[in-house]
């Protein structure tokens, strides 16, 4: 498959769960090539031999930058990488709450800075941002069920981030990008599993996650959306 003229997509955090099943289904779709960038990397076969397996910690800026210098051109970034457990704010240490902003927050946003030149190279220039509903801050009012605490601390101010860096990249003369953030809804994966029977099976979500991201117009910029495509409350 020649890279220069295959639909490119990059995911974050693809050894598992959400971001590994988008790799999988991203990699069956017609002319496509897909960075799996993983803190780990190990090698996911496709049928169309167009899946590269890159190293990337997004808590660590020269990890990033090193992946990056791998992908000379991007139509699409996922930004699916994330940490969260069940953890409450006022019983935890100051370094574990520091952590989540550094994971979930500063680096996602590494990882934008990093490759912002390789989706610039590409006119298609789509952000996905993962949140969650957890991030919706009228939502979280009362909340018990699902993670709360410095999880949804950290994905309200990335959605908050999502805003920004379409203001950011929409200032610039290089044409539209789309960039949205995405609640994928409740997904039978380490991070969903443990509240109970319910959860949408992962590659059910992931398949309504690229129908999303397939369907994704300028227009759509900085809205936050659910897997259907429906807006959801900030
Ligand atoms: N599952 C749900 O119900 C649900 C609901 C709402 C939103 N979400 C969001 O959807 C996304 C994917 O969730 P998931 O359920 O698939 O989670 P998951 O199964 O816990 O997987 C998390 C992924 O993030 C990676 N990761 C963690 N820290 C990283 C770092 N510093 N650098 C790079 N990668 C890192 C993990 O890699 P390692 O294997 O190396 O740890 C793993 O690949 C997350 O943003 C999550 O917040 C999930």
């Amino acid at each position: 498959m020649s890279s220069a003229s295959a639909k490119t997509y990059l995911v974050t955090g693809a050894s598992r769960g959400i971001g590994l099943e988008l790799v999988k289904q991203l990699s069956v779709l017609p002319n496509t090539m897909v960075y799996a960038a993983m803190r780990k990397p190990f090698a996911i076969s496709s049928p169309n031999n167009n899946i590269i397996s890159i190293q990337l910690d997004q808590s660590s800026t020269s990890s990033v930058v090193a992946a990056a210098a791998q992908v000379p051109e991007l139509d699409t970034l996922i930004l699916n990488a994330a940490i969260g457990e069940n953890e409450h704010l006022l019983d935890m240490t100051p370094e574990r709450f520091a952590e989540y902003l550094d994971v979930n927050v500063v680096g996602p946003n590494r990882v934008v800075s990093a490759l912002v030149p390789a989706l610039l190279a590409r006119k298609t220039r789509k952000i996905v941002y993962l949140s969650s509903s957890a991030g919706t801050i009228s939502g979280q009012i009362g909340e018990t069920w699902g993670l709360q605490g410095p999880y949804a601390v950290s994905k309200a101010a990335g959605n908050m981030m999502v805003v920004q860096w379409h203001n950011e990249l929409s200032k610039r003369e290089d044409g539209p990008s789309t960039v949205v953030t995405v609640h994928p809804g409740w997904v039978d994966t380490d991070m969903g599993r443990p509240f109970g029977e319910g959860s949408m099976n992962v590659v059910d979500a992931v398949e309504a996650l690229v129908r999303l991201v397939q369907g994704l117009r300028t227009e759509d910029s900085a809205r936050f959306l659910d897997w259907r495509g429906r807006g959801m409350a900030w």
